[in-house]
């Protein structure tokens, strides 16, 4: 391996604990702690982990972790009525319902029904075109994340050719849009992308974000590329036993990192940072709302 890990875990840990410094002054100061409502329907057990994660982090920074835990027949009415609730509740900043949805319910008009200013997910129709045409917006936490450790490695990224392999609106489309704005020239490939390979070996950036464990490998990479890895992929490996299983990203790890200049690692790499980045949107609105200033370096 030639490439720089870029420590993910370690970075996000530096991030709670701005957000953590932020907190405890905003609380000394002027008196306010911020809370952060998630919401969860239904018991997907991957949502459960991720939702029990979100509300220990955050109680961790110093902040007000309000959980909601509906069954999974709930109808969209009375999800509606609570995010209502939340909406018009002065203790909470930050509004996270967790997807995916119960198949009865309309996840576009769940999403829209979130106040703009407390959508710690980006996800709102606003800040989605707030984002896409460069304003100020709430901006999706796990796009959000990679930025940080892209502008940490670069510096400036301003005319970096920057390839983003994957269209979805979680992270595909903010990522694109998040990179532009750092003047990235910048590419979205996907699934039907002619000469994909051809098109990331362009790439002074790669991120890879489309769901396909070690679909990119090394001689996809242009040599000195930095690679962020967004894929989380639970594959079977039997080398280690029967039954056994392992974590692996979208980009093949070993021959992308004897090419690459620097690259995340799956574990460790982008996961951790979402949720850091979760609490620091949580801040941030938080401090927006409030007319205060806004932590320095925690947004795009
Ligand atoms: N499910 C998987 N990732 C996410 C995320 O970033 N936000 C929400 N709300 N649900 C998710």
């Amino acid at each position: 391996m030639s490439a720089q890990l870029i420590d993910g875990k370690a970075f996000a840990a530096t991030v709670r604990e701005k957000v953590a410094a932020h907190v405890a002054r905003l609380k000394e100061e002027n008196g306010i702690t911020p809370g952060l409502a998630v919401v969860l329907v239904g018991e997907d057990p991957a949502s459960q982990v991720y939702v029990r994660s979100k509300g220990k982090q955050t109680v961790e920074a110093g902040m007000n972790s309000y959980e909601h835990k509906l069954e999974a027949d709930t109808s969209e009415a009375d999800l509606l009525a609570l995010i209502d609730k939340l909406n018009s509740d002065p203790a909470v900043h930050g509004i996270l319902v967790q997807l995916p949805l119960p198949g009865h319910l309309n996840e576009d008009l769940v999403i829209n029904s979130i106040a703009p200013e407390k959508d710690v997910d980006g996800f709102h129709i606003s800040n989605v075109g707030l984002l896409g045409t460069g304003q100020k917006s709430m901006v999706p936490c796990t796009p959000l994340g990679c930025l940080m450790m892209l502008r940490d490695h670069h510096g400036s990224l301003s005319g970096l050719n920057a390839v983003v392999v994957g269209r979805s609106n979680i992270v595909g489309k903010p990522m694109a849009n998040l990179l532009l704005k750092d003047s990235c020239t910048v590419t979205i490939a996907h699934s039907r992308t002619k000469d994909i390979e051809e098109v990331c070996k362009q790439a002074d950036i790669v991120v890879a974000a489309v769901g396909r464990p070690e679909m990119i490998t090394g001689d996809w990479i242009k040599p000195g590329a930095t690679v962020i890895d967004v894929g989380i992929n639970r594959i079977d490996a039997p080398e280690k036993g029967e039954g056994k299983t392992r974590l692996v990203g979208d980009c093949h790890f070993d021959s992308c990192a004897q090419v690459a200049g620097a690259i995340t690692p799956v574990p460790g790499g982008v996961g951790p940072m979402t949720i850091a980045c979760l609490l620091a949107n949580t801040v941030t609105a938080c401090c927006r709302m409030n007319g205060l200033t806004e932590p320095d370096g925690l947004t795009a």
